[in-house]
């Protein structure tokens, strides 16, 4: 039977509906209350309080799809075909409702009336002690009794860091003698790849706590988990999820922008099979709020992403790539997850920002690996030190560190490793404590001395509020404020945001702030308990604890923050807002600094000194250019001189260099000597105190016999340490080594004649 994945997610969702059972769509990524996850990793990890009855579930029969991660397996990803992080689990669940005969009833009817899978190929597993689920297989599903297995704790016993769990009865598919080890005791639980658990049915009776302790929860429960891509995976017939009908097309496109094909080459298709899999991860991670940093998920998500990138880079892919990859992941989602629409533009950008951040520093990191386990023995120690300087300059994860490491059977000492990473986050944790002595706690401004220097803290502190609105208005609900200062008509205002503002985008804050202000709005203060606040939509700070009572602080209907600190009786009395300057403060985090009120005339009449200052400057500037593009343009007719041309095989080739690094020039140089000359190919390095550049352009004539401007310069620029390519006809490039600048530039004559066939 061909079923389609995205069918099958439709099939088993409907058959539950039919059995009384209420559909919800899939939590997010991000558990809501559950600090014992980082990310979901089951179809109950949301559900966790219907179970325990600390909340009651809309209906006692819910059944959902739920998308899931699990990354203690990371490593592992790409190197089997059975690993993945990403994953999406089928799951009916019962809150004191009916239990294990429904279950395994149901279970049954889905897998073998449903789907159709053949009863002779499969298995089940049941708890060391429970009779009851047995019996119920054999006298009521008809399976017979030597095809269940009583397997232990490890195995049949269900538990996943705190809360509800217990026995649970599994059922497994086999595959064929084929797809196993071909051991004589090969059977059910065996490691190989012959019986594959598919559907894990938990009988949840308990709730182990902090301490493990399992208490007896007050009703029993049922929660079942299907992995829908190993389902998908039988019913198509193929051996694995990489080869299930939607994850295919993922990797086939991969595979063709590589330019290879799948099964070709197991080293390849292990770097095929890591970015299938880490590109679905990241994806809805993304979707879901998560943004690429040192911490927590954005960790996760930044080391799926790098190592990503890497394994494009392992299979010739230079260019940023994950960002076009991820529309195809999307594509095949968004009938399942609606919450994809409308950011299709927002997450590949992350991804690309993401892409370009490492690809500054991926080839150094690799070269610098490259060397330094050149000529090491295997099975060698690679110092911790040198690992974190890896992480630290060139944004490589550890575990990537490791992986590429690994391929050279060298291992990294962790130890110290781990040990530099600590003295860092203390060192981070410092930082942060000397920023909170000036950002006070909560911007907290003096409230009973009512002169002058009182009042301005106050307008400063209700423009903050306002900017929080205006920010998140421009931006999104990510913006969350991460820190503030408010001084006397200035504040400074750190949040959360993954990128620069763009001078339009800051010019539209400043103006919305202004436009809350010439409203004139009156403020409202009032007291009132939390519940309440979060109805009207308070802005509350995440992670802060809160009373049974809070006070709310309103500024007409531009803002509604939980607030103790003193404010503006109208917004209207900030009397002007102006942004000096957006940066970025920490991963992450921007920060701007703005002046409000009077600070506004002292900021006009500093700008009007600065104009001063700033067109004498200019002016005495405008003319040393003048002066300079004086001297370069009679360097550049000298050029004609210094040019250095030989003839290879009826192509005339053009060497020469100039005392500018300034790519304008040196185009321009290299007009002239085409025009001047009729080079074919033309060779330009300069240098000055800015650097290094190259500029390296072919005739169509000289194209034509296999001349290719981007491969001469990758050439030339390596021998001053430079980097570059370009197409055939132009290319530019820089460099480091100044000194070798005639002898990179000469070696255009060698590269040339190697390119011609002879
Ligand atoms: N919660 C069970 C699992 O994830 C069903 O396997």
């Amino acid at each position: 039977m061909n079923i389609g994945l995205n069918d099958l997610r439709e099939m088993y969702l409907k058959f539950f509906e039919t059995k009384g059972h209420l559909r919800l769509p899939s939590s997010s990524l991000i558990p809501e209350s559950d600090p014992s996850l980082l990310l979901i990793n089951s179809g109950m990890a949301p559900l966790k309080s219907y179970f325990t009855g600390n909340i009651t579930p809309p209906s006692k029969r819910i059944t959902t799809c739920q998308k899931c991660i699990r990354t203690p397996d990371i490593e592992r990803v790409g190197k089997t075909s059975r690993h993945g992080t990403f994953f999406e689990m089928l799951g009916n669940f019962s809150f004191g409702d009916y239990f294990k005969k429904e279950a395994i009833l149901w279970a049954w009817e889905f897998v073998t009336e449903v789907v159709k899978l053949p009863k002779d190929r499969l298995w089940v597993t049941v708890y060391l002690e429970d009779d009851e689920a047995e019996n119920i297989w054999v006298e009521q599903a008809n399976v017979p009794r030597d095809r269940i297995v009583r397997l232990g704790k490890e195995d049949n016993f269900w538990e996943h860091g705190t809360g509800p769990c217990g026995p649970c009865s599994e059922i497994y598919y086999d595959r064929g003698e084929a797809a196993g080890c071909g051991a004589a005791d090969c059977k059910v639980g065996c490691d190989c790849d012959r019986y594959v658990e598919f559907w894990n049915l938990v009988f949840t009776q308990f709730d182990r706590d902090e301490a493990g302790n399992y208490n007896r929860l007050s009703h029993p429960n049922i929660d079942t988990g299907m992995g829908l891509e190993r389902l998908a995976a039988i019913v198509q017939g193929v051996d694995n999820l990489f080869e299930v009908d939607t994850i295919s097309d993922i990797l086939e496109n991969v595979a063709s922008l590589a330019g290879i094909v799948y099964k070709n080459d197991e080293k390849k298709d292990v770097s095929l099979r890591v970015i299938t899999d880490h590109i679905r991860s990241t994806v809805f991670m993304i979707s879901d709020g998560v943004v690429p940093s040192n911490e927590g998920r954005g960790y996760v998500l930044r080391r799926l992403i790098r190592r990503a990138a890497r394994h494009g880079l392992l299979l010739g892919i230079v260019e940023p790539f994950l960002h076009d990859i991820a529309k195809i992941v999307i594509k095949h989602n968004i009938s399942a997850y609606p919450e994809l629409e409308g950011k299709v533009d927002y997450i590949s950008k992350i991804i690309k920002l993401e892409e370009n951040r490492f690809s500054q520093t991926i080839e150094q990191g690799i070269e610098f690996l490259r060397e330094y386990t050149d000529g090491l023995a295997t099975e060698s120690i690679f110092p911790g030190e040198l690992a974190f300087k890896l992480y630290d300059t060139y944004g490589f994860p550890l575990d990537l560190t490791q992986e590429i490491l690994s391929e050279k059977s060298v291992t990294v000492d962790e130890n110290a490793f781990n040990k530099l990473m600590q003295k860092q986050r203390q060192r981070a944790r410092d930082a942060r404590r000397n920023i909170s002595s000036w950002s006070g706690n909560n911007d907290e401004a003096p409230t009973d001395s009512p002169d002058e220097a009182s009042d301005a803290h106050v307008r400063a502190h209700s423009a903050t509020h306002l900017l929080q609105a205006a920010l998140r208005g421009e931006l999104g609900e990510h913006v969350t404020q991460k820190g503030s200062f408010v001084g006397e008509d200035k504040l400074r205002f750190d949040f959360s945001h993954f990128e620069p503002l763009s001078p339009e985008s800051l010019a539209r804050v400043e103006q919305t702030v202004n436009k809350n202000i010439l409203r004139a709005m009156p403020s409202k203060i009032s007291q009132m308990s939390l519940k309440e606040a979060e109805k009207i939509g308070a802005m509350a700070l995440f992670n802060e604890k809160y009373g049974e009572v809070v006070r709310v602080v309103e500024l007409g209907d531009a803002s509604v923050e939980l607030c103790s600190g003193r404010h503006v009786e109208n917004t209207g009395n900030i009397g002007i807002f102006h942004i000096n300057s957006e940066t970025g403060s920490a991963a992450g985090i921007r920060r701007i600094d703005a002046s409000v009120g009077l600070e506004i005339l002292r900021t006009i009449a500093s700008l009007n000194d600065k104009f001063d200052e700033y067109s004498a400057k200019t002016r005495a500037e405008i003319k040393e250019l003048k002066q300079e593009v004086k001297n370069l343009k009679s360097a550049s007719h000298e050029g004609g001189s210094m040019a250095k041309t030989q003839e290879i095989s009826g192509i005339i080739v053009s060497a020469l260099t100039l005392p500018s690094s300034d790519i304008d020039v040196l185009k321009g140089a290299a007009d002239n000597l085409k025009n001047q000359s009729q080079s074919d190919v033309i060779a330009i390095g300069g240098a000055d105190d800015n650097g290094i550049k190259f500029v390296v352009s072919a005739t169509q004539g000289a194209v034509d016999k296999g001349i290719h401007a981007g491969n001469i310069i990758r050439e030339i620029s390596a021998v001053v340490g430079g980097r570059g390519g370009g197409k055939p006809h132009f290319a530019q490039a820089g460099g480091k080594d100044a000194a070798k600048l005639e002898q990179a530039i000469e070696k255009v004559f060698n590269v040339v004649s190697s390119m011609i066939p002879q």
